[in-house]
């Protein structure tokens, strides 16, 4: 992907130096030299007047609230119908709820370049942000819900595995 190559070579180290954005890449498991896609994080901040009410219930009245930015996100040209976007996605999904722990963040932000990419990421829960029809924005507290019901579906399945398979936790 023209974008991905580009991004990886002429941006990537420079941003990631100057503190502008993390940079993540996924590569195969048999090479690290292939890239299938990256996503880059950074800081940010979301004027409230942009949430909507219901989200907003229980938050102090502050004009401009943190949340962690998904600069980019892109699969290489190669790789379609792989799942590789939402692998990408769960990964930054996973580590911006992780790292909010440590660097408050009420919500993941994305910037859809298009009406398809938007769309996608419709599919994932995200909301648009009033007034700006392709920023996009996934309340933090939905990610650490559905990774939390991901683990427990986990632990069950483990659980049906250990009883087919004889085992007992007791
Ligand atoms: C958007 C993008 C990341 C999706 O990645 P991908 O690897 O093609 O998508 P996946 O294979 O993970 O797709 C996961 C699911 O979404 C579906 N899907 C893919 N593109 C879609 C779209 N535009 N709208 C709705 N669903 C879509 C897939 O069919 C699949 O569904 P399934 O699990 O039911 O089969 C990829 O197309 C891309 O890199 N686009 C260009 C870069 C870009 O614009 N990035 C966004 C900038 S923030």
């Amino acid at each position: 992907m023209l974008e991905l190559d580009e991004y990886l070579h002429k941006y990537a180290r420079q941003n990631a130096r100057k503190g502008i954005a993390a940079v993540f890449v996924l590569v195969p498991e048999a090479s690290s030299r292939t890239i299938l896609g990256f996503y880059t994080l950074s800081a940010t901040a979301v004027d409230a007047g942009t949430l909507s009410k219901e989200f907003l219930k229980k938050l102090p009245r502050y004009q401009h609230l943190p949340a962690t930015l998904i600069g980019r996100l892109a699969r290489s040209l190669g790789t379609p119908g792989r799942g590789i976007g939402e692998k990408l996605l769960i990964n930054a999904l996973r580590r911006s709820a992780e790292n909010s722990a440590i660097i408050g963040s009420l919500a993941l932000v994305v910037d859809a370049k298009n009406d398809e990419v938007k769309k996608w990421y419709l599919k994932y829960g995200f909301r648009e942000l009033k007034s700006h029809p392709h920023r996009l924005y996934l309340p933090m507290q939905s990610i650490k819900d559905h990774l939390r019901g991901e683990t427990a579906e986990g632990k069950a399945h483990q659980a049906g595995r250990d009883r087919r398979s004889g085992k007992s936790n007791n």
